[in-house]
Parts: structure tokens; sequence; C-alpha cells
């Protein structure tokens, strides 16, 4: 294990127990769901689900609620320990999305909620999630895109690590922000077809009441007319049958 994702999953085990209460309050889980269904917009209804860096299990039991049947693998094991509680009826796994545990063609769908930036081998993640899938299988993945507002977190995350300004949830781990068009490849090189790319999230739980209010009012027309400006990416695709 490389030093960074050990940092990765060393900062998740500590941060396991108070990670769901960013997103309990109003701003946190309007934020949530709004990316969840993004997420779910490509899936069809039921099924069984993987869900790569599933964390304490948030999107495993929106999904489950919907009425399908859901699978998670972490690295972090507070987090598998957390999401055990939270979805007593799903399977957790211990272990990377780069290296996927699980027979060829058993999954309907396979989805990541903002743990696809810590990826060191996202190809690698790609090609095992083609594999798990079965033919006419949907990929859907939110995460972290590069844009203006995104480009600097690096080295903010960098400065307040040496400056020692812990914040829960947040460090520098070299993370990587992607492109429409680099996520748009990665989907088309891994196989998938019908590959779909875009942006979503301006309203982010993190901003000040007053700046979040406006953000949230101008979340749709950004989403639509200036969608470089939305932060997150969600990219999906299909196995081909
Ligand atoms: C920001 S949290 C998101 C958790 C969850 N998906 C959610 O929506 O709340 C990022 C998660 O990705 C996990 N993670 C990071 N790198 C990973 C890897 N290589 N394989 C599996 N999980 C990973 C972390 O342990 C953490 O639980």
């Amino acid at each position: 294990m490389t030093t960074s994702v050990h940092k990765v999953r060393t900062h998740y085990d500590e941060v396991a127990e108070v990670y769901d209460h960013r997103y309990d309050a109003n701003r946190g889980k309007f934020y949530y769901n709004h990316i969840s269904r993004h997420v779910m917009e490509r899936f069809p209804k039921g099924g069984r689900l993987l869900d790569l860096g599933c964390g304490t299990g948030l999107f495993v039991r929106h999904y489950v609620n919907e009425g399908g049947e859901a699978v998670g693998i972490d690295i972090s094991r507070g987090m598998i320990g957390k999401a055990s509680d939270r979805c007593c009826s799903s399977d957790f796994t211990i272990g990377t999305a780069e290296i996927l545990p699980f027979r060829g063609g058993s999954f309907d769908a396979v989805s990541s909620i903002l743990a696809f930036s810590y990826l060191k081998h996202p190809e690698k993640t790609l090609s095992e999630t083609y594999r798990v899938l079965r033919p006419g299988g949907f990929i859907s993945i939110c995460t972290l895109g590069r844009n203006l507002f995104t480009r600097g977190l690096p080295a903010i995350y960098q400065i307040s690590e040496a400056m020692n300004i812990k914040k829960a949830c947040f460090g520098a781990f070299g993370e990587r922000y992607y492109s429409v068009e680099e996520m748009d490849q990665l989907l088309n090189m891994a196989g998938f077809s019908n590959v779909q790319v875009k942006r979503c999230s301006f309203a982010h739980y993190n901003l000040a009441r007053p700046i979040y209010d406006i953000a949230k009012k101008i979340e749709p027309f950004v989403e639509r007319n200036i969608p470089y400006l939305a932060y997150n990416i969600c990219a999906s695709g299909m196995k081909p049958i």
C-alpha cells in the first residue's frame, strides 16, 4: 500500500465517527440528495449494486430504500464499521476499489460517490468495474471535477496541513479532479458505451449561509447554462450487451 493510500485510510478511520454529521443538517442533506439523484438517474429500478468507496453507507441506504440490493467496498475499516451498522441487510468489504473481490458479471450497477478522486489507478478501477458488471449493466459516479473553484484546492489543503489547520474530512491527499473530457475518455477507453458526462452541484453545504442561499437558488441555472461552474462531475456508461 502506498503512503498516500495509507494516509487516506487512516484519515477516514479517524473521522468515521463524525463523518455523517456533515450530511445530517439541512444543507448537507440537500447537497447529498442532489448528487444521489444525479447518480441514480442512470440506474434502472432495483437490481444489485456495488458502491465503490461506500464510506458509511449513505448511498447504499439510498439505493436499498429505492428497492435495490447493495454491496459496498471501502479501504477504511472505520467507515465500513459505520456502514454495517447503518445497513444491516447489505454486505460490506474492506478493500480497494482497484481490485474488486467479486465474480465477473455479478452486478447490475456500480456507483461511486465522492471517492473516485482518491484513486491512484482509475483505469484499473474502471476495468474491474467493467468485469464485475453484467452486460447491459451501468456505472454511474459522481466526483469533484476540475474548474475555476476546485483548481486551487490541493494547494489550500497542503497549506492548511503545513499550518496544522485540521478540518474533518479535508486533507492533502493528492486527490485528482477531472475535466469532462478526461472522464469521457476514461469511460470510453474502459469499453463503456452510451457514455454521458455532465457537471452538477453549485450549492456546496460548506459555503457560508448567505452565499449558500444564493448558490442554491441559481444552481439549476448554472447546471443548465454554465455547467463549467458546477464543481462535481457525474459520469455514467453502460457495459455493451
Ligand atoms: C468522501 S468519502 C465518500 C464516502 C461515501 N461514498 C459517501 O458518499 O459518503 C470517500 C471514501 O472513499 C474511500 N476510499 C478512498 N480511496 C479508496 C480506494 N482506493 N478504494 C476504496 N475506497 C476508497 C474512503 O475511505 C472514504 O470512505
